[in-house]
């Protein structure tokens, strides 16, 4: 019979990618959580009205990325009518609003999880794919946009792959800025429509900021001598922008001010910001984001100041990658086993299973794996072999009787000898090169 395959623009992570991507997910977790964001889960679908009101109508998002799900006809309307979600930040507002913890609060939180787009895949750039996200809702001050940026530079230096990441801000004012702005530049280059690509011509009427963002070179050609956004900036704006500048030298965090850089979502308000890097082809955005003071409002809450941004995890674990690759035999991948347990007769089953419920309660990091399916002791320890563990165990009808277990070190020099069973797992610990005291 024809084998199946995964849809288009999705992966499957097995084996080495699959801890490495783990791994990432869990180191940056850490780092989030030492800044005190608290996890989020959020359903993987939505209403379509969440993100046309919160990611806006007229993005490329929501006009033509956006995975749709016909209900059953339950309930009617476009209730009905559900989106496999493209992001975290509408839904993140929606939830916590209906769990009543924005009003006259304070929060910081994050989510790690897929997210899905109607994209042409290419290397980066995938239909179904990871974020890990941080939000703070109840911040006005640029201190907390500073914040965020230190976070995301944390999470660089804990993946050491700072040096590949460079860091671009904006200020694109208020919603009314960017109408006097949006106008001015329509203005400016209607008589220029038929010159500009095809997706400016179709943002012109729209989105005509996001014509900033086109790749043409004509586009941007024509684009030189256009209004700027800048000049359309209210002062409390710029003022705002003028002091995240500042906190950033204090800082030492390094970044370009790209007055073209506008965003494809339509929430954002004063300072937006990307994370580029040059070493991933065209797909260069590993983390994205900035405020969205109007979201709350817009989704039917009290106006509340917002911000945050989203990691791309596929993109971070390609640099992940690229790093080992160039740092050879640093980081070794994770291996799955590191101790292996051999059954030496099959009457010695449930005696080898207590020494792993035992040995598991004591050393909770530890990657035990006991073997199944019977055969003989020599074809055990030859699979113990082929696992990768360091460590070998064996149970059998003498360890029994003596409350032993036979531990054979796999790897190095080390002579195989009997260990009382109440002392197993201090042997283990002193052999074994890394066993980390708490599972992550
Ligand atoms: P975004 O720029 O659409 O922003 O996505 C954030 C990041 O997700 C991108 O920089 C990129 O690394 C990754 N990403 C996006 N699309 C794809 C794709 N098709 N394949 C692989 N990676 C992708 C947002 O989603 C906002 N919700 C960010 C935010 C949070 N703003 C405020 N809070």
């Amino acid at each position: 019979m024809k084998t199946l395959s995964r849809p288009t623009g999705t992966q499957d992570w097995v084996k080495d990618r699959a801890q490495q991507l783990s791994h990432v997910e869990r180191t940056l977790s850490a780092v989030f959580e030492s800044y005190s964001f608290e996890p989020i889960r959020l359903p993987m679908m939505e209403t379509v009205d969440l993100f046309k009101r919160g990611v806006g109508d007229a993005t490329d998002i929501v006009e033509k990325e956006m995975f749709l799900l016909q209900g059953r006809g339950a309930e009617t309307g476009s209730q009905d009518v559900l989106a496999l979600r493209p992001e975290g930040t509408a839904s993140t507002v929606r939830a916590l609003q209906q769990e009543g913890l924005l009003y006259n609060q304070q929060q910081r939180v994050y989510y790690s999880g897929s997210m899905f787009r109607y994209e042409r895949p290419q290397k980066g750039r995938y239909r179904e794919f990871y974020q890990l996200g941080a939000e703070a809702f109840g911040f006005a001050g640029p201190d907390l946009d500073v914040e965020l940026l230190l976070l995301a530079r944390d999470c660089w230096q804990a993946l050491g792959i700072e040096h590949y990441l460079t860091l671009e801000l904006n200020s694109i004012g208020s919603a009314d800025d960017r109408i006097a702005f949006g106008a001015a530049l329509k203005a400016f280059l209607l008589p220029h429509a038929s010159e500009l690509d095809s997706d400016s011509q179709r943002r012109l009427e729209r989105n005509p900021l996001r014509i900033l963002d086109s790749k043409s070179a004509q586009t941007q050609h024509i684009l030189t001598d256009a209004p700027r956004l800048e000049d359309f900036i209210n002062p409390v704006a710029q003022a705002h922008f003028e002091s995240l500048c500042e906190w950033l030298d204090d800082f030492g965090l390094a970044y370009r001010r790209n007055p073209r850089l506008v965003r494809g979502l339509d929430y954002y308000n004063n300072t937006v910001l990307e994370w580029m890097t040059d070493r991933l082809g065209a797909q260069g955005t590993v983390c994205a984001g900035g405020r969205y003071d109007g979201l709350v409002e817009r989704l039917g809450g009290k106006p509340t100041p917002a911000a945050g941004f989203a990691m791309g995890l596929d993109r971070i674990v390609l640099l992940s990658e690229l790093r080992q690759a160039e740092q050879q035999g640093l980081a070794a991948p994770a291996n799955p086993v590191d101790v292996y347990l051999c059954i030496a007769q099959a009457d010695s089953a449930r005696a080898a299973e207590r020494v792993a419920q035992r040995l598991r309660m004591a050393l909770p990091a530890l990657k035990l794996r006991v073997h199944r399916g019977g055969g003989k002791l020599d074809k055990q320890l030859k699979r113990a072999d082929q696992s990768g563990a360091e460590v070998a165990l064996i149970v059998g009808p003498e360890e029994v009787a003596a409350g032993t277990v036979v531990v054979k070190p796999l790897r190095g020099t080390g002579e195989a000898g009997a260990v009382a069973e109440d002392q197993l797992a201090d042997r283990l610990q002193a052999l074994l090169t890394v066993v980390p005291s708490t599972r992550l």
